[in-house]
């Protein structure tokens, strides 16, 4: 085949991207099994990992010119994968088992002494607790005095954070950080590529949790760090081979094979999303038992436009697939998923199947009056059908 044109967009990347990796005639990638993979049988190809990382470090090779010597260090359907998580996020892809392993990979290449957090995920507060109790990690909130910050420590930011699709301004983070001379590591899972780049706004890391919209049926765990440096991207893949973190053979396989369709996916999704919580927003007054829905698109409406502008900037076509809403009580926020039909009451989110779930069901931190959804590829009015009927149960 012919080398790619530049400037693709992420529709044909997603299907092209890793055609130079293909080491066999299939169209569709196979799937390797092996752990273990030959060396070259003449001596004078031969190169010890040794030479192949100073080649590496000197700009020689790129890692896609390695050969694959052992499935713990890389493999060929998770280089393919990464080859194309590459070209989507715009940086050097390095995946691991899970988004939760992606954030600690994160935290053992930074090996911040200060970590800035707000809420979020509670994983990762869960992994800084682990630091914290073996390496004295100190865990300040996402505000905290910027003089706290030493060189290399680092300021973590969802956005837009997990439950409730709220935004945070990337720019703001990223001039404190580096002010500092640390680090912004942005967890973009909730609006992956086109919705957001949080390089554009000075992000040194991109992290996503890889089984949601890149995975995107609900059957396969893995996660993602980004860098737009290739000296980190050799540490990073260095420390995967040592902590024992890569994507599995299977695993990946089933994330090559979504990623073929991820930019239709995650574009109805969001699309979807915008125009559910659009119509709950507008429609509220129809609905008593809703108290409240978050999600970016209503942070415009509503809140302070000075404060708020960067959400047009930084999340141009919207805001991501996941909102929330607050219930009058308890006990409608758990009776509630029962009523749907189209929306499974389950944890996680980006599957192509919508979800429902009563928060503190998994999420011991939250209001117990919090619902999370997550808007899958079902149609849209059909979805707020669903939600309207259930909201009504409560009239
Ligand atoms: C924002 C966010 N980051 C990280 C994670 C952890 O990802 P994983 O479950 O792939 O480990 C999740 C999981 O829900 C998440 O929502």
């Amino acid at each position: 085949m012919s080398p790619l044109p530049e400037n693709l967009s992420i529709a044909s990347l997603q299907v092209h991207a890793d055609d130079d990796l293909a080491v066999t005639s299939d169209v569709a990638a196979p799937l390797h099994v092996s752990t273990t993979f030959r060396y070259p049988s003449n001596p004078a190809d031969l190169q010890t990992a040794g030479d192949l990382f100073s080649a590496l470090d000197a700009g020689e090779l790129s890692h896609n010119d390695i050969p694959h010597i052992y499935s713990r260090y890389t493999q060929p359907v998770s280089s393919r994968a990464e080859a194309v998580l590459s070209k989507i996020i715009g940086g050097h892809a390095v995946l691991y088992s899970s988004g939760l392993s992606a954030f600690h990979a994160a935290m053992i290449y930074y090996n911040p002494k200060n970590v800035f957090i707000g809420d979020g995920y509670h994983g990762c507060h869960g992994i800084l607790h682990i630091l914290e109790r073996n390496n004295g990690t100190k865990i300040h909130s996402l505000d905290a005095d910027p003089e706290i910050l030493q060189p290399g420590d680092v300021i973590h930011l969802e956005t837009p954070v997990n439950p409730t699709g709220l935004a945070f301004d990337i720019t703001h983070y990223a001039k404190i950080a580096h002010d500092r001379k640390a680090f912004l590591v942005i967890d973009a899972t909730f609006a992956p590529p086109p919705l957001q780049d949080p390089f554009k706004w000075g992000a040194d890391l991109v992290m996503h949790s890889a089984t949601k919209y890149f995975g995107g049926h609900s059957d396969l765990l893995a996660g993602v760090l980004v860098t737009k440096d290739p000296k980190v991207e050799t540490t990073l893949k260095a420390d995967r081979n040592y902590i024992g973190t890569i994507t599995a053979s299977l695993e990946s396989w089933l994330l090559l094979r979504s990623l073929r369709t991820y930019s239709y996916r995650i574009k109805i999704q969001a699309e979807s999303a915008n125009a559910i919580v659009k119509y709950f927003y507008e429609n509220r007054a129809k609905f008593p038992v809703l108290k409240k829905i978050y999600h970016s698109s209503v942070q415009v409406l509503d809140e302070d436009q000075e404060k708020v502008a960067f959400i047009k900037e930084q999340l141009p076509l919207g805001g991501g697939p996941v909102f929330s809403i607050e219930v009058a009580d308890e006990e409608i926020a758990k009776t509630l998923p029962s009523k749907t039909s189209l929306f499974h009451h389950a944890t996680s989110l980006g599957g192509v199947e919508s979800l429902i779930e009563w928060r503190a069901m998994s999420d011991p931190t939250i209001q117990r009056t919090l619902l999370r959804i997550s808007v899958g590829v079902e149609d849209t009015q059909d979805l707020i059908n669903d939600l309207s009927q259930a909201f009504n149960q409560y009239n």
